[in-house]
């Protein structure tokens, strides 16, 4: 991982009694929770403070006077500067969102929709999520611009020379991964973006594997829009943020129309509100948010380069382990990792691995991890993804090895 803090002082078997869903058993065995990339668990603290919302602050936000309403909103609008502070911006150019795949979309048609043309080129990485590929396609159907694919080494790192090569005047827009979910590539997004904005070309960085395992300085990174979800990094499930640089966010039309979003709506037209609030139309998920909140001040209390340096040592003994057990292939060993590796055992289906382990107690993911045109590039099907958190320890991943070792017995 990028930045190694000393793991000392910290009782990182007590920060996993904060979770509370470790401590249950499937199959008859002690669950192993290695599917973090996928979602990721919570703290009891984030917990109860959705449930406290609902029990004691629940109203609509930006709406109401009375004293519920203004409660809901200040409790809303915290998580906006929480977050702000967390990722080193200001909170009024947050967009908050139902998560990642929302914040790309809201660029797409916001951003892309209305500039993109016949002749314009959109550049993306060969390790994009669908979510940062498919509303790119919808809006190059749409314009007559084009999808460029920028390739990767076979270690899963970016081919640098060839990304910036591919940076030719037509390339209006650069979609990058900070962190791939399928390779745990740690992505140099700070240099790429550089690199574009040189060359006038705006950035969207998919932060959504990135945030749950590193401090993220976005204002560091240079980018114009940065788009992550809330679900990986502790929070609940539908929360979220686009940030956007001020200037674009303010010339964006909306992308959702409805309440919240407008300052004086006539039947011959409407005033929009100002950014963030234009783009947040509708009731937004508050209690989620609210949520979000409560996960970021539980990273922040534990130190995100202390979360780096933990996932690293856990890393690091996975892949030792991995790697001494006859037949499997590790997809994706870029120096820059973060704690998610995919692998493939000889001769086995990825969901016949995963099925087996499942029996185990052990929670991977297989699949094509939406990433189909990364699986084609390394001209696999599937894999199997196992991927940390903090809150994972030495002993899973030991007993973790074991189970991989019997399952493989098992199907060889
Ligand atoms: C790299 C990446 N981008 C985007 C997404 C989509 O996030 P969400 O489904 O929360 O919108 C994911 C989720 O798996 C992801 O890993």
């Amino acid at each position: 991982m990028s930045t190694v803090a000393p793991v000392v002082d910290i009782d990182w078997a007590r920060i996993r009694a904060d979770f509370p869903l470790l401590r249950r058993e499937v199959h008859g065995k002690p669950l192993i929770y290695f599917d973090s990339a996928n979602t990721g668990q919570k703290p009891a603290c984030v917990i109860e403070k959705v449930d406290a919302f609902y029990r004691n602050h629940n109203a609509n936000v930006s709406r109401a006077v009375h004293a519920l309403g203004s409660e809901a909103t200040e409790a809303y609008e915290a998580t906006r500067v929480r977050l702000a502070k967390h990722l080193n911006v200001a909170s009024e150019d947050l967009v908050l969102t139902s998560g990642t795949t929302f914040a790309i979309n809201l660029v797409a048609y916001s951003w892309g929709l209305p500039r993109l043309k016949a002749g314009d080129v959109v550049l993306l990485t060969r390790m994009e999520h669908h979510a940062n590929i498919v509303p790119w396609q919808l809006i190059c159907e749409r314009t007559g611009a084009t999808i460029r694919v920028a390739d990767l080494h076979p270690d899963g790192s970016l081919d640098l020379d060839a990304l910036y090569a591919a940076m030719t005047p037509e390339v209006k827009l650069l979609g990058v991964a900070h962190v791939s979910n399928v390779l745990g590539t740690i992505n140099p997004v700070a240099a790429i973006c550089k690199e574009a904005r040189k060359r006038g070309i705006t950035s969207v960085v998919d932060g959504s594997q990135a945030l749950p395992h590193m401090a993220v300085d976005i204002a560091a990174i240079g980018c114009d829009f940065y788009a992550f979800t809330g679900h990986k990094m502790c929070g609940p499930t539908g929360t979220g943020a686009l940030w956007a640089r001020r200037e674009l966010l303010a010339s964006m039309p909306p992308f959702l129309g409805g309440g919240e979003m407008i300052k004086e709506v006539r039947y011959d037209g409407t005033v929009f509100a100002d950014p963030p609030h234009r783009f947040e139309a509708g009731t937004p998920n508050i209690a989620g948010h609210v949520g979000l909140g409560a996960a970021v001040t539980y990273l922040d209390d534990i130190g995100m380069d202390a979360i780096s340096a933990r996932e690293a040592t856990l890393l690091a003994h996975l892949t030792e382990e991995m790697t001494a057990i006859d037949g499997v292939r590790i997809i994706g060993t870029a120096q820059r990792k973060a704690a998610v590796v995919s692998f493939l055992v000889e001769g086995a289906h990825a969901h016949d691995l995963a099925t087996l382990l499942d029996l185990e107690g052990v929670a991977v993911r297989s699949g094509h991890h939406c990433a189909h045109p990364l699986m084609a590039f390394y001209g696999v099907p599937a894999t199997c993804r196992a991927s940390l958190a903090f809150y994972n320890t030495h002993d899973e991943i030991e007993a973790f090895a074991a189970a991989l070792r019997k399952v493989r017995r098992l199907l060889g």
